[in-house]
């Protein structure tokens, strides 16, 4: 056979096809054919196949059925050794090959062709394979650059995090002992300083607080297993009891909430932070009332079965243009010296519904009590 090559090109422009073909006059139409659009590589024998493809992968391998040629079996070995970046493969069938379409469907074939060849088919399904795979490899590419990047943020907001400790640590520790043991040094000044000090050091222990409890969310997830909500909440209510006593809080939680799959710790994390934001941002002339109720209008056909969920009180609200930004990490709207806080919770919030495929959305206006709704699928897809 003529023009035979056993290299692959590298950097020509042409997207570059391994033909495998062991009828050398039907070879050569195809080469005449293709020539100008591709650049084209052939053998005859399909052992051949995988050893041409090992250092550069052409584009697409058009393999035929036939003498020295079983592209069936090419198929199942390229999907072993290649994977994601594998060419495609066309497949080159005679007029009564038609027991073979499955069989190379099964093997990992991504099309066929048949004799007698309608020359411009075969060009545009050449065409259509190859965009198709360049496709695939670029979302492939993506998305492991997706993954990577998500996982050095993972880890720098854990290791910043964790790494911050020990010297905030010692500032603590070393502010305690001025405090107990030079204190008759300091005059009036220096001793508010050091008071200062002790409380933005407690302020920066509840931001490193957080930000581990953030990323732990998804470095220490637990399982999806059935969760009862009502009696996550019954125990988060009762978690929260002393605080419930000293601000006189009324608290509704109707039943009938729903079982989901979920992290069960979550979960909790999840109602803790909106009961616990309920009792802070409470009105002032009125005992809070927070109440905790399903929704039960016509589910999102097609997104599963939901669960929704309300958790309403009555305290002091925000503006309604802030209700997407209290998700974000570190949003606050309410002043440091009436509430503490970190501006950490919500985006806990967000993060562990996200993580179950769900939503969470707040309706409030200032002065009118706030509303948060959390959208939860009942079941879980697999492979979570
Ligand atoms: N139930 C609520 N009523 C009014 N404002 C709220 C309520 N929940 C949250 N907010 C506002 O959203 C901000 C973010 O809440 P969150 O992330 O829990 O942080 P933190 O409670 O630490 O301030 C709060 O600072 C507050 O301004
Ligand atoms: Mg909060």
């Amino acid at each position: 056979m003529h023009n035979h090559q056993s290299q692959l090109p590298t950097g020509s422009g042409k997207a570059v096809i391994l033909l495998a073909c062991g009828e050398s006059a039907l070879c050569r139409q195809m080469q005449s054919f293709l020539h100008q659009d591709y650049h084209i590589i052939y053998t005859e024998s399909c052992a051949d196949v995988m050893r041409l493809s090992g250092s550069h992968v052409p584009d697409l391998i058009l393999l035929s059925v036939h003498h020295d040629c079983d592209g069936i079996d090419v198929c199942a070995e390229l999907q072993k050794s290649f994977f994601q970046k594998r060419p495609a493969a066309l497949m080159l069938f005679g007029p009564d090959d038609d027991e073979l379409i499955d069989l190379a469907f099964a093997a990992g074939a991504d099309d066929y062709i048949r004799e007698p060849i309608h020359w411009k088919l075969l060009h545009y399904r050449i065409n259509f394979l190859i965009q198709k795979r360049k496709a695939e490899i670029e979302l492939s590419d993506f998305t492991s650059r997706l993954e990577q990047t998500n996982r050095e943020l993972k880890d720098f907001t854990y290791v910043v995090s964790h790494d911050l400790q020990e010297p905030l640590h010692l500032i603590r520790a070393f502010a305690e002992r001025i405090t107990k043991k030079s204190r008759s040094v300091l005059d009036e000044q220096g001793a508010i300083y050091l008071q200062r000090i002790e409380k933005a050091a407690g302020r920066m222990q509840g931001l490193i607080d957080g930000l581990l409890q953030y990323s732990r969310l998804t470095t220490q997830a637990q399982e999806f297993v059935l969760v009862d909500l009502n009696s996550v909440v019954g125990e988060v209510i009762s978690d929260l009891e002393v605080r419930i006593d000293i601000k006189k809080a009324r608290v509704r939680i109707a039943d009938g909430l729903g079982t989901v799959e979920a992290d069960p710790l979550q979960m909790r994390q999840l109602f803790q932070n909106l009961v616990s934001n309920a009792l802070k941002y409470s009105a002032h002339d009125q005992p809070p009332f927070i109440e905790v109720f399903p929704l039960t209008f016509p589910q999102n056909i097609g997104r599963g079965t939901l669960c929704q969920i309300v958790v309403k009180d009555n305290g002091i609200g925000f503006d309604a243009c802030f209700q997407e930004q209290i998700f974000g990490l570190f949003q606050r709207l309410h002043g440091r010296d009436e509430y503490n806080g970190t501006g950490i919770g919500l985006a806990i919030c967000k993060k562990i519904v996200d993580r179950h495929g769900g939503t969470i959305a707040a309706h409030s206006s200032s002065g009118k009590g706030a509303e948060f709704i959390i959208v939860l699928p009942v079941r879980q897809k697999k492979g979570k």
